[in-house]
């Protein structure tokens, strides 16, 4: 099988290249390294023993991507690419409807032009919007409260309009709860550029002393601890949940929504407390006001991913916490 990854070279298409390799597919990387670093392939090629053919362009690109499916067929495609900052998504809307819509438009038309029937699509827990009950479920109605929200509301309803006059596509759609952690071999991870805005790279940042503290955003929430609970999975367990989507694939047609989380929540302070016991490091932080848009808990009944596709979160919270913590070592100890 050859795969197309688009946005393979960013923290879970990364992951997920490796575990196409090493399960003996051949995988073509389509990424504008705009927010992934160009060392990225041949650090996926380190750990598969495999090299991952790359090729640098703009998914919104008709004709580049043209390129990319004349030149050999494609049995598949995992579409990682976007923009996912959901605050800068408040203040830049237009580039994000642009650049999240656009790359799926154009890579669906052309795979329309060539055949190609399978896609497999980076969707959010986010699309279930802030007035669904939790745990959820796929069936619930979907909302968003951003920009980079929408995209994914929108995304998903193109995919159902395409599916229902194109009965042997196969739309997967994953809705991914909060992965964090790294790859075991510390060579890949999540490593935004500048101040991150995610929980998991700004402890890590400040367990090195990258960061001064933590700001824990609200503490006064009705939860056990008054902090946003949320359902953390490993973001290998999240790659391995592709491959499931592809097998999926093979025998299933239409769009189909599938919950890819653990089930459980962690709130931010069992997360910093976990991460100071399994590194012996510590994290100091402060508590702070809320920030804008955050919902108190939400996590994932991942019941139909189990059934249906086969797949179940392995690895614990420590696990998480303890590849992260390798990870940003060996990133700093190469720097
Ligand atoms: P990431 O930013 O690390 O990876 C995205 C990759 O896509 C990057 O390598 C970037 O350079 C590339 N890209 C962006 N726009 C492109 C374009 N127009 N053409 C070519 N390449 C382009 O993000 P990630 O965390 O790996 O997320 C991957 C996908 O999963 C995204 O669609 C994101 O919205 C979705 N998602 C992520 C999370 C999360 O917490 N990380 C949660 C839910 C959904
Ligand atoms: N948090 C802090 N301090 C920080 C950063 C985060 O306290 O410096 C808290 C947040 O308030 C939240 C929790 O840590 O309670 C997790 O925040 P993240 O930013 O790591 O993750 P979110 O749950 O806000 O959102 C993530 C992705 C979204 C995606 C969503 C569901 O960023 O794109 O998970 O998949 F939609």
């Amino acid at each position: 099988m050859t795969i197309l990854v688009t946005g393979g070279a960013g923290y879970i298409g990364s992951h997920t290249c490796v575990e196409l390799l090493q399960k003996g597919c051949e995988v073509v990387i389509a990424d504008n390294f705009s927010n992934s670093s160009r060392d990225v392939p041949a650090r996926i090629a380190r750990i598969a023993g495999k090299q991952p053919q790359v090729c640098e362009l703009d998914v919104a690109d008709c004709q580049a991507l043209e390129q990319i499916f004349a030149a050999q067929h494609i049995d598949a495609v995992i579409h990682f690419a976007g923009l996912k900052a959901v605050g800068e998504s408040c203040q830049i809307p237009l580039r994000y409807y642009r650049n999240n819509l656009d790359t799926t438009l154009t890579l669906l038309e052309t795979m329309e032009r060539h055949g190609c029937a399978k896609l497999v699509f980076s969707s959010s827990a986010t699309v279930y919007g802030p007035k669904n009950e939790i745990p959820y479920v796929e069936g619930m109605d979907t909302s968003a409260t951003s920009p980079y929200g929408w995209t994914k509301v929108m995304i998903e309803q193109i995919l159902r309009d395409y599916c229902a006059v194109n009965p042997d596509f196969s739309a997967v759609l994953l809705r991914y709860f909060n992965p964090i952690g790294a790859h075991e071999s510390g060579l890949l991870g999540d490593d935004p550029n500048g101040i991150p805005n995610n929980l998991m790279p700004y402890i890590v940042r400040v367990a090195a002393g990258r960061l001064p503290n933590l700001t824990v955003f609200g503490g006064d929430y009705p939860t056990r601890d008054g902090t946003c609970l949320r359902d953390y999975l490993h973001v290998v367990d999240l790659a391995k949940g592709h491959l499931c989507a592809l097998d999926y694939a093979q025998t299933h047609t239409g769009a189909e929504a599938f919950n890819l989380g653990t089930g459980d929540s962690v709130s931010v302070l069992e997360l910093v407390r976990s991460f100071q016991r399994v590194n012996g490091v510590s994290v100091p932080y402060v508590i702070g006001g809320r920030r804008d848009g955050d919902l108190a808990e939400f996590y994932a009944n991942p019941a139909r991913a189990r059934d249906e596709l086969h797949w179940t979160a392995e690895k614990s919270v420590d696990d998480m916490c303890r590849d992260a913590w390798h990870f940003i070592q060996t990133r700093l100890s190469e720097a």
